[in-house]
């Protein structure tokens, strides 16, 4: 037994699932640039404040879930649990709001949250994240979802659907929490302890308990689309023209409510058949006033994240083949130590000629070279041995017809190109 394993709810990807991971990337990178969203990578860790502000003071990301810890300097440093407040503060940092609007932008990397692991749901987990930043336009709503929608239909998945809503903004929510409490107030005695605490402290998230006795509760709350002020009602119709004449489907939800507490009018996620309700491929919105509260100018903004984890589960799932990773075709097998260095040589020159090549290590059998280069799976072996080296040629083994020829050593570069490809 080892002595250590991988903290909980953290994950080794091994080199068996990363035809997964490569895949998803390549297509994630391919598709960002035909919506001309260009990478931005920011910093794994920020000010702690960057996120309470942020993300909210009483969501539960921040109340429970960062990995935050005071570093040498005495800073309190919190690891990213998410992109979009540290993308916008890049944004104002960098005074991005004198390049073109919106300024359209992806990052790819870990994010870290302290959550009860299951599947689907791990303490590091991976984001694609895509924000615009800068404009109002309904339309760069849709952009966003699209690219969502794009990438997961690009890799062939079955049974997606939108979940959709509008939570309204700072002029027409409170109207909204007011008359949700006083529904609530109704109910007490009928609601979970969470959503007692939730009554207190965050009412809008009392519509996404998960708690089975909350749900009739749930079904019967008022709707936040019939409070939405004139502006978000007409943001949120526009919208869904769009998606109308787009055929996209989506399900109107009034339970969507998102746990961040910087979303404003138009909120989503993606679900795929398979992954369930729990674990939205992906979820997003928009935030119109996170700038704001970073203590910039007003800028509005939209954008999504979807975790590769999740991808990958849901892959594996619908049973999406992804092609294999190219590995080494050629193995070198060498019967002694003066033919080893030959060997070492040749696979330089074939590396150099981009022809993948591997050598064995140690004193093995030619034997269990071959073996070797079968578990490998190479296309050829190249065996050299005393009488090979004194003829200046090497005996070239065909894995999958079992034939070998001799070629000439100067030729093996040439030989080896035309049947490789
Ligand atoms: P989020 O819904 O908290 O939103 O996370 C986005 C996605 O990240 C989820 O839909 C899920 O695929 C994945 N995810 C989140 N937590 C975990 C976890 N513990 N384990 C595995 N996967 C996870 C945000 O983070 C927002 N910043 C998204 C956004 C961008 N909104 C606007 N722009």
């Amino acid at each position: 037994m080892a002595l250590y394993s991988a903290p909980r709810g953290t994950q080794d990807i091994l080199p068996e699932d990363q035809p997964y991971w490569r895949h998803i990337q390549e297509r994630i990178h391919c598709i960002a640039q035909l919506y001309g969203y260009q990478q931005l990578d920011t910093p794994i860790f920020e000010d702690t404040a960057l996120f309470e502000h942020g993300v909210g003071e009483t969501t539960d990301i921040v109340e429970k879930e960062m990995y935050s810890f005071l570093d040498k300097g005495g800073d309190s440093i919190t690891l990213r649990p998410e992109f979009t407040a540290g993308v916008v503060r890049a944004y104002l940092e960098h005074g991005m709001h004198v390049r073109p609007q919106p300024v359209k932008v992806y990052s790819l990397g870990p994010c870290f949250r302290y959550e009860r692991p299951q599947a689907g749901r791990y303490r590091q987990h991976t984001q694609f994240n895509v924000e615009a930043v800068g404009e109002q336009d309904p339309a760069v709503d849709l952009e966003v979802m699209s690219v969502a929608w794009h990438l997961y239909e690009d890799l062939g998945f079955k049974g997606l659907s939108f979940q959709l809503n509008s939570i309204g903004c700072p002029r027409c929510r409170p109207g909204f929490l007011k008359v949700l409490v006083k529904y609530y107030e109704g109910h007490v005695d009928d609601i979970c302890d969470d959503c007692q605490r939730r009554l207190e402290r965050s009412p809008l998230r009392l519509l996404d308990c998960k708690n089975e006795g909350c749900q009739p509760i749930i079904d019967a709350a008022p709707d936040m689309r019939d409070y939405l002020c004139d502006e978000c009602a007409e943001h949120f119709q526009t919208l869904l023209g769009y998606l109308d004449a787009l055929g996209r489907p989506y399900t109107l939800s009034h339970r969507l409510v998102r746990g961040l507490d910087y979303y404003t009018k138009t909120v989503f996620e993606v679900w795929a058949e398979g992954i369930g309700a729990q674990n939205a491929v992906c979820g997003g919105g928009r935030y119109d006033g996170l700038a704001e509260v970073l203590g910039g100018p007003p800028t509005p903004g939209v954008g999504f994240a979807s975790g590769l984890e999740r991808i990958v589960l849901t892959m594996k799932h619908q049973g999406v083949e992804v092609p294999t990773l190219p590995s080494p075709q050629v193995l070198i097998a060498s019967l002694d130590e003066r033919t080893k260095v030959m060997g070492v040589k040749l696979a330089g020159e074939l590396r150099a000629v981009g022809i993948g090549a591997l050598t064995s290590f140690g004193e093995r059998s030619l034997k269990a070279q071959l073996r070797q280069a079968d578990r490998q799976g190479v296309a050829f072996t190249l065996i050299i041995g005393e009488s090979e080296a004194e003829a200046g040629q090497v005996t070239v083994r065909d894995m999958i017809k079992g034939e070998q020829y001799p070629v000439v050593l100067e030729d093996v570069i040439t030989w080896l190109s035309q049947r490789l490809g």
